[in-house]
Protein backbone atom coordinates (compact mmCIF):
# COMPACT_ATOMS: atom_id res chain seq x y z
CA UNK A 1 0.00 0.00 0.00
CA UNK A 2 1.42 3.38 -0.99
CA UNK A 3 1.36 5.35 2.75
CA UNK A 4 1.75 8.57 3.45
CA UNK A 5 2.64 10.00 6.78
CA UNK A 6 1.74 13.73 7.96
CA UNK A 7 4.27 14.62 10.72
CA UNK A 8 3.05 17.63 12.42
CA UNK A 9 5.12 19.19 15.54
CA UNK A 10 6.07 22.74 16.37
CA UNK A 11 8.74 22.67 18.79
CA UNK A 12 10.85 20.14 16.76
CA UNK A 13 14.43 21.79 18.50
CA UNK A 14 12.38 20.41 21.93
CA UNK A 15 11.33 17.00 20.52
CA UNK A 16 12.96 13.57 22.22
CA UNK A 17 10.54 11.36 20.89
CA UNK A 18 8.63 12.61 17.60
CA UNK A 19 11.74 13.91 15.74
CA UNK A 20 13.24 10.33 16.42
CA UNK A 21 10.28 8.58 15.19
CA UNK A 22 10.40 10.63 12.21
CA UNK A 23 13.72 10.42 10.58
CA UNK A 24 13.16 6.73 11.13
CA UNK A 25 10.42 7.04 8.83
CA UNK A 26 11.51 10.14 6.50
CA UNK A 27 13.99 7.62 4.33
CA UNK A 28 11.95 4.78 4.14
CA UNK A 29 11.46 3.41 0.58
CA UNK A 30 8.46 4.02 -0.44
CA UNK A 31 6.73 5.93 1.87
CA UNK A 32 6.27 10.07 1.54
CA UNK A 33 7.05 11.47 4.43
CA UNK A 34 6.05 14.91 4.98
CA UNK A 35 7.29 17.41 7.47
CA UNK A 36 4.45 19.79 7.57
CA UNK A 37 6.18 22.54 9.91
CA UNK A 38 8.71 22.53 7.88
CA UNK A 39 6.71 22.40 4.09
CA UNK A 40 4.37 25.17 5.68
CA UNK A 41 6.21 27.64 8.64
CA UNK A 42 3.65 30.72 7.32
CA UNK A 43 0.64 28.40 7.62
CA UNK A 44 -0.07 29.00 3.62
CA UNK A 45 -0.84 25.28 2.52
CA UNK A 46 -0.82 24.35 -1.17
CA UNK A 47 -4.57 23.06 -1.06
CA UNK A 48 -3.85 21.55 -4.57
CA UNK A 49 -0.57 19.22 -3.66
CA UNK A 50 -1.86 18.31 -0.49
CA UNK A 51 -5.20 17.12 -2.01
CA UNK A 52 -3.22 15.38 -4.68
CA UNK A 53 -0.47 13.80 -2.42
CA UNK A 54 -4.24 12.89 -0.43
CA UNK A 55 -5.29 10.97 -3.80
CA UNK A 56 -1.80 9.15 -4.16
CA UNK A 57 -1.59 7.23 -1.54
CA UNK A 58 -4.02 4.73 0.67
CA UNK A 59 -3.17 4.91 4.03
CA UNK A 60 -2.29 8.26 5.80
CA UNK A 61 -0.60 8.55 8.81
CA UNK A 62 -1.13 11.39 11.22
CA UNK A 63 2.27 11.67 13.33
CA UNK A 64 1.74 14.41 16.15
CA UNK A 65 2.62 14.80 20.10
CA UNK A 66 -1.15 15.72 21.53
CA UNK A 67 -1.10 19.40 22.72
CA UNK A 68 -3.94 20.28 24.64
CA UNK A 69 -6.15 17.39 23.99
CA UNK A 70 -6.06 17.83 20.09
CA UNK A 71 -3.34 17.76 17.01
CA UNK A 72 -0.82 21.04 16.84
CA UNK A 73 -2.29 23.75 15.17
CA UNK A 74 -1.20 22.89 11.67
CA UNK A 75 -2.87 19.94 11.40
CA UNK A 76 -6.33 21.46 12.17
CA UNK A 77 -5.26 24.14 9.74
CA UNK A 78 -4.48 21.29 7.40
CA UNK A 79 -8.10 19.32 7.91
CA UNK A 80 -9.89 22.66 7.46
CA UNK A 81 -8.25 23.97 3.94
CA UNK A 82 -7.28 20.24 2.58
CA UNK A 83 -10.57 18.26 3.39
CA UNK A 84 -13.05 20.38 1.29
CA UNK A 85 -16.83 20.42 0.06
CA UNK A 86 -16.37 18.54 -3.34
CA UNK A 87 -13.45 16.75 -2.94
CA UNK A 88 -13.57 15.38 0.67
CA UNK A 89 -17.23 15.53 1.49
CA UNK A 90 -20.76 16.47 0.18
CA UNK A 91 -22.63 14.60 -2.10
CA UNK A 92 -20.03 15.02 -5.12
CA UNK A 93 -16.65 14.85 -2.46
CA UNK A 94 -15.76 10.68 -2.64
CA UNK A 95 -12.16 11.56 -3.50
CA UNK A 96 -10.92 10.16 -0.20
CA UNK A 97 -13.40 7.15 0.13
CA UNK A 98 -12.05 4.22 1.16
CA UNK A 99 -8.81 4.84 2.18
CA UNK A 100 -7.50 4.70 5.65
CA UNK A 101 -6.05 6.80 8.28
CA UNK A 102 -3.99 6.30 11.24
CA UNK A 103 -2.90 8.51 14.23
CA UNK A 104 0.61 7.61 15.87
CA UNK A 105 0.64 10.11 18.55
CA UNK A 106 2.70 10.43 21.36
CA UNK A 107 1.15 12.29 24.95
CA UNK A 108 2.54 13.77 27.91
CA UNK A 109 -0.55 11.94 29.81
CA UNK A 110 0.15 8.61 31.22
CA UNK A 111 -2.22 5.57 30.26
CA UNK A 112 -3.57 5.63 33.69
CA UNK A 113 -4.22 9.72 33.27
CA UNK A 114 -6.19 8.94 30.71
CA UNK A 115 -8.66 6.53 32.19
CA UNK A 116 -12.50 7.45 34.05
CA UNK A 117 -10.07 7.97 37.42
CA UNK A 118 -7.23 9.54 35.77
CA UNK A 119 -6.57 13.27 35.27
CA UNK A 120 -7.88 13.51 31.72
CA UNK A 121 -10.81 11.33 32.70
CA UNK A 122 -11.24 9.77 29.25
CA UNK A 123 -8.89 7.49 27.29
CA UNK A 124 -7.37 9.08 24.80
CA UNK A 125 -9.27 7.94 22.06
CA UNK A 126 -12.09 9.82 23.26
CA UNK A 127 -10.08 12.74 22.45
CA UNK A 128 -9.14 11.14 18.77
CA UNK A 129 -12.70 11.32 18.02
CA UNK A 130 -12.95 14.75 16.15
CA UNK A 131 -10.03 13.01 13.96
CA UNK A 132 -11.65 10.24 13.95
CA UNK A 133 -15.08 11.30 13.01
CA UNK A 134 -13.31 14.06 10.41
CA UNK A 135 -12.08 10.27 8.42
CA UNK A 136 -15.54 8.97 8.40
CA UNK A 137 -17.55 11.56 7.14
CA UNK A 138 -14.66 11.38 4.43
CA UNK A 139 -15.79 8.05 3.47
CA UNK A 140 -11.91 6.99 4.98
CA UNK A 141 -11.76 4.41 7.93
CA UNK A 142 -10.40 5.23 10.71
CA UNK A 143 -7.78 2.76 12.28
CA UNK A 144 -7.30 2.24 15.92
CA UNK A 145 -4.46 4.77 17.11
CA UNK A 146 -0.73 3.93 18.16
CA UNK A 147 0.25 5.51 21.14
CA UNK A 148 2.97 6.20 23.07
CA UNK A 149 2.21 7.52 26.56
CA UNK A 150 4.44 9.45 29.08
CA UNK A 151 6.40 10.39 26.29
CA UNK A 152 8.18 12.99 28.63
CA UNK A 153 8.78 10.46 31.06
CA UNK A 154 10.24 6.91 29.54
CA UNK A 155 13.36 4.74 30.27
CA UNK A 156 15.62 5.26 27.48
CA UNK A 157 15.13 1.98 26.49
CA UNK A 158 11.39 2.39 26.34
CA UNK A 159 11.55 4.91 24.44
CA UNK A 160 13.61 3.74 21.82
CA UNK A 161 11.51 0.46 21.79
CA UNK A 162 8.54 2.86 20.51
CA UNK A 163 11.16 4.95 18.21
CA UNK A 164 12.56 1.54 16.20
CA UNK A 165 8.94 0.83 16.02
CA UNK A 166 7.35 2.70 14.59
CA UNK A 167 9.27 2.69 10.68
CA UNK A 168 8.38 -1.43 11.14
CA UNK A 169 5.19 -0.64 11.37
CA UNK A 170 5.13 1.93 8.37
CA UNK A 171 7.04 -0.86 6.60
CA UNK A 172 4.11 -3.44 7.44
CA UNK A 173 1.34 -1.34 6.43
CA UNK A 174 3.53 -0.78 2.94
CA UNK A 175 4.13 -4.54 2.26
CA UNK A 176 0.29 -5.77 3.25
CA UNK A 177 1.87 -6.99 6.71
CA UNK A 178 -0.04 -5.33 9.15
CA UNK A 179 -2.95 -7.95 10.61
CA UNK A 180 -6.08 -5.40 9.64
CA UNK A 181 -8.40 -7.65 11.77
CA UNK A 182 -6.87 -8.07 14.46
CA UNK A 183 -6.20 -3.55 14.98
CA UNK A 184 -9.73 -3.49 14.40
CA UNK A 185 -10.82 -4.90 17.60
CA UNK A 186 -8.46 -2.85 19.57
CA UNK A 187 -9.06 0.77 20.85
CA UNK A 188 -5.29 1.46 20.69
CA UNK A 189 -2.15 -0.04 20.17
CA UNK A 190 1.52 0.39 21.28
CA UNK A 191 4.87 -0.76 20.21
CA UNK A 192 4.86 -3.74 22.42
CA UNK A 193 1.21 -4.70 20.50
CA UNK A 194 3.33 -4.72 17.31
CA UNK A 195 4.68 -8.27 18.02
CA UNK A 196 1.36 -9.81 17.44
CA UNK A 197 0.08 -6.96 14.55
CA UNK A 198 3.25 -7.52 11.94
CA UNK A 199 3.29 -10.63 10.27
CA UNK A 200 6.84 -11.59 9.34
C1 LIG B 1 1.59 23.15 24.20
C2 LIG B 1 1.59 21.75 24.74
C3 LIG B 1 0.39 21.15 25.02
C4 LIG B 1 0.36 19.84 25.50
N1 LIG B 1 -0.84 19.25 25.75
C5 LIG B 1 -0.88 17.97 26.16
C6 LIG B 1 -2.13 17.32 26.37
O1 LIG B 1 -3.21 17.88 26.20
N2 LIG B 1 -2.11 16.03 26.79
C7 LIG B 1 -0.95 15.34 27.00
O2 LIG B 1 -1.01 14.18 27.37
N3 LIG B 1 0.26 15.93 26.78
C8 LIG B 1 0.31 17.22 26.37
N4 LIG B 1 1.51 17.81 26.12
C9 LIG B 1 2.74 17.00 26.21
C10 LIG B 1 3.16 16.51 24.81
O3 LIG B 1 2.18 15.66 24.24
C11 LIG B 1 4.50 15.78 24.91
O4 LIG B 1 5.43 16.74 25.33
C12 LIG B 1 4.92 15.18 23.58
O5 LIG B 1 4.03 14.13 23.21
C13 LIG B 1 6.33 14.63 23.67
O6 LIG B 1 6.80 14.34 22.36
P1 LIG B 1 8.12 15.05 21.78
O7 LIG B 1 9.25 14.63 22.67
O8 LIG B 1 8.28 14.53 20.40
O9 LIG B 1 7.86 16.53 21.82
C14 LIG B 1 1.56 19.13 25.68
C15 LIG B 1 2.78 19.76 25.41
C16 LIG B 1 2.80 21.06 24.94
C17 LIG B 1 4.12 21.71 24.64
Amino acid sequence: MRVLVLFAHPAQRKSSINVAMASGARNLDGITFVDLYAEYPRFSIDVDREQRRLMEHDVIVFQFPVFWYSTPALLKQWQDLVLEYGFAYGPEGKRLAGKLVMPCITTGGSRADYSTKGGNRRQIEHFLYPLEQTAVLCGMESLPPFVLHSANHLAEVSAQHHIAAFPQLLAALRDERFDFVSARQLQTFNSFDLNDLIRI
